[in-house]
């Protein structure tokens, strides 16, 4: 009922979706500071295969940091300034800093708790973090050679601002390398503001049933955080923001009405 409330007032009201979200995720900052870095659905490989050779430290986050290595495949990140928008809790521009020998990650999130948390928890000499709205990017024009955004902009009060700010802060030629989720029937006005942002199109995949699969093969991991750290009253709503296996969202994606997709994009303006 609530839930429903929500979407319908999301769908009239985007301000309001930004507005709610941001509450959501101020919140979980706030109660919830130690217990997991990431906060996306994850993506395992079409055939089940471990892509990378992670830390044992990192091997439980594996299934999320798999999306971001899905993400940045193909695009040489050595050297380069990279910005995530969305950055979250930290664990992927943290990943991308330990992993990927950019020359610097600047995360940017609208959750002023969560950049706390960020700043306390990552440490490395080129990984930054800060404050800001992903429709109005804090930084200066041309200052980043690649911008990545994983599974934040459904919660954005105008997608297509934030992909102008994604090509206003990009180098020319610098990529743009974006995975997010929406229902089905929104997916032409997703590729419609692409198209008029005027990034060039290098990549697109649907990777619904890799981020499915990820789901179903971290829900237990996801179900026992949630059991020891979330109070009885929200454990439903936290699996349902974790996307266990058996939610709603997690039916979507299986029924096909909605639709995770990746895009490789540059900013091909001379
Ligand atoms: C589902 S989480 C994903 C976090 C991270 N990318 C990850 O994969 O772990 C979405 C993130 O987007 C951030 N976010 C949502 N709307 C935003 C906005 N308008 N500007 C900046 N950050 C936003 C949220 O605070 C949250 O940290």
């Amino acid at each position: 009922m609530l839930i429903n409330a929500f979407i319908k007032l999301s769908e009239r009201f985007p301000s309001f979706r930004r507005w709610a979200w941001q509450r959501w995720y101020q919140h979980i900052a706030k109660y919830h500071q130690t217990e997991w870095s990431f906060m996306n659905y994850g993506f395992l490989p079409d055939d089940g295969s471990t892509m990378l050779q992670l830390d044992p430290a990192d091997e439980p986050d594996r299934h999320c940091i798999q999306l971001y290595e899905a993400v940045v495949s193909g695009v040489d990140l050595s050297g380069k300034d990279v910005l995530e928008v969305g950055s979250g809790r930290g664990g992927g521009a943290s990943f991308i800093a330990h992993y990927h020998s950019p020359a610097t990650v600047h995360g940017v999130d609208f959750s002023s708790k969560a950049v706390k948390l960020c700043r306390q928890r990552h440490h490395a000499s080129r990984l930054h973090f800060h404050h800001g709205y992903a429709e109005s990017l804090p930084f200066d024009d041309d200052q980043f050679g690649v911008v990545i955004n994983v599974e934040s902009s459904h919660c954005y009060a105008s997608a297509d601002k934030f992909f102008s700010e994604a090509r206003r802060v990009l180098k020319p030629g610098g990529y743009f390398l974006f995975a997010d989720f929406r229902a089905v029937e929104e997916i032409d006005l997703l590729n419609r503001q692409l198209e008029i942002s005027g990034f060039e199109t290098i990549d697109v995949s649907d990777i619904t049933a890799n981020v499915v699969s990820a789901m179903k093969a971290d829900s237990q991991r996801k179900q026992l955080l949630i059991q020891t750290h979330v109070g009885s009253w929200l454990s439903g709503t936290f699996g349902q923001f974790a996307g266990l296996a058996g939610t709603p969202v997690y039916e979507s994606f299986v029924a096909g009405d909605m639709v995770y997709l990746r895009y490789c994009l540059r900013n091909s303006q001379v």
